[in-house]
């Protein structure tokens, strides 16, 4: 690779101990997939933030990176963790691990990553623009950012993220390469979906229809006439679970899909397949349903109202998580909503979620409207699940 004077100096040793390690995983990065240089980046967000996902060589790499003076120099926010950083014995998190988990969070706030834990930053800050660079690592959120933003990442992995962050550069190769942004494939949506769960079900059906062409494919998606934020970050979090998407284009949503055609190769989705889709992460009983869960990705302040609407002068029969990120936990505040919610028995789980958090095994069947979370609760927890509308998810949880 072509390095600048100071990324040299940088790769050298010539700066911090931690910066001179991050260079190097960048230059072996970029290696690898053939980069030429670098370039400079504006945002960050971190990935495995979690210990249950970092374990203990996760936690001694991020203190010795933050030991060795590494300091985040572009704005950084943190994916979720894997507990309510405040409220983590009310989530019946150990204290072995609670431990271990604000280590995890001291460390990243020693290197001046900015800790709000959460999937959906572009909705309180971390918010890039159109054709800008930036290294995100949740796989949600690089999907959103790339297809609804605009803005240019790859897939990072945690440790890639961090160095991107502490030298504010990224290898220039992938998404952030022009050619490499077009769409491969058209996919003609037949009926328009409305609710988050559909979204979710439309991922699923085109994430597995990519998936099977065996093709690395970008989509180019017609038929969507509107789609809420809620709508699209639940459509984000299937189709990259479910065809390993980072990046769509979806007519007249996606800033950039009017600068390409609809590639000729196509594929129709019917009302019928999503619905399909849905039932298939549908246990047959509600029966055991004893864990209720909405946030996957972290609520809007809009889907926190709707949920403080429904639950109003009602009591949950069932563990019923709420799980956002902790600057929209603070308007729900102000807006009075957490009062209503909580009076109601529910559970802020704020700074983590169903997936991030140590609960294996813990339930038997999980309720919620987020097909990436039923894909997680049942490959990692062991839960069953079922998959229901946004309402009908809060109203299982009073039944
Ligand atoms: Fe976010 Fe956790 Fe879902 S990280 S996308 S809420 S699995």
């Amino acid at each position: 690779m072509n390095l600048t004077k100071n990324e040299q100096e940088i790769l050298d040793g010539n700066h911090s101990k931690s910066t001179k390690k991050a260079m190097e995983i960048l230059v072996a990065l970029g290696t690898i997939f053939d980069a030429e240089k670098m370039i400079p980046i504006s945002s960050v967000q971190i990935a495995g933030v979690s210990y249950s996902n970092l374990g203990d060589a996760g936690l001694k790499f991020l203190t010795e990176m933050a030991d060795g003076g590494g300091k985040a120099l572009v704005l950084t926010t943190l994916n979720p963790a894997g507990m309510d950083i405040d409220n983590w014995e009310a989530m019946g998190i150990s204290e072995d691990f609670a431990e271990k988990q604000k280590r995890v969070i001291n460390a990243f706030a020693r290197m001046k990553v900015i800790t709000t834990c959460s999937c959906t930053p572009y909705l309180f800050g971390n918010v890039p623009h159109f054709g800008e660079n930036i290294a995100w690592s949740e796989s949600s959120a690089v999907c959103y950012s790339n297809s609804v933003l605009g803005a240019r990442t790859n897939r990072e992995g945690g440790s890639s993220a961090l160095a991107a962050s502490l030298t504010g550069r990224t290898p220039k190769y992938g998404f952030h390469l022009d050619e490499n942004r077009h769409p491969t494939i058209t996919v003609v949506v037949e009926n328009q979906p409305t609710e988050n769960h559909e979204y979710g079900g439309l991922g699923l059906v085109i994430g597995k229809k990519l998936e099977a062409t065996g093709k690395k494919s970008i989509p180019y998606i017609k038929g969507i006439q509107k789609a809420s934020v809620e709508n699209l970050k639940s459509f984000c979090a299937s189709i990259a679970t479910y065809g390993g998407t980072a990046l769509f284009h979806m007519e007249d949503i996606t800033p950039e899909s009017d600068s390409f055609s609809p590639p000729k190769e196509s594929f129709l989705v019917s009302m019928n397949e999503i619905k399909e889709a849905i039932s298939s992460l549908n246990e047959p009983s509600h029966k055991e349903i004893d864990f209720v869960s909405l946030g996957c990705p972290h609520l809007t302040i809009n889907e926190i109202a709707r949920i403080a609407e429904l639950l109003e002068g009602q009591k949950v029969t069932k563990e019923f998580w709420i799980t956002t990120s902790r600057p929209m936990k603070q308007i729900s505040d102000i807006a009075g909503y957490t009062k209503i919610i909580e009076e109601s028995g529910a559970l802020f789980a704020v700074d983590t979620c169903c997936v991030v958090a140590p609960i294996r095994g813990r339930f038997n069947t999980l309720a919620t409207d987020s097909a990436k979370a039923c894909y997680y609760a049942y490959s990692k927890n062991k839960f069953k699940t079922v998959f229901l509308s946004f309402d009908d998810v809060v109203r299982e949880a009073i039944k």
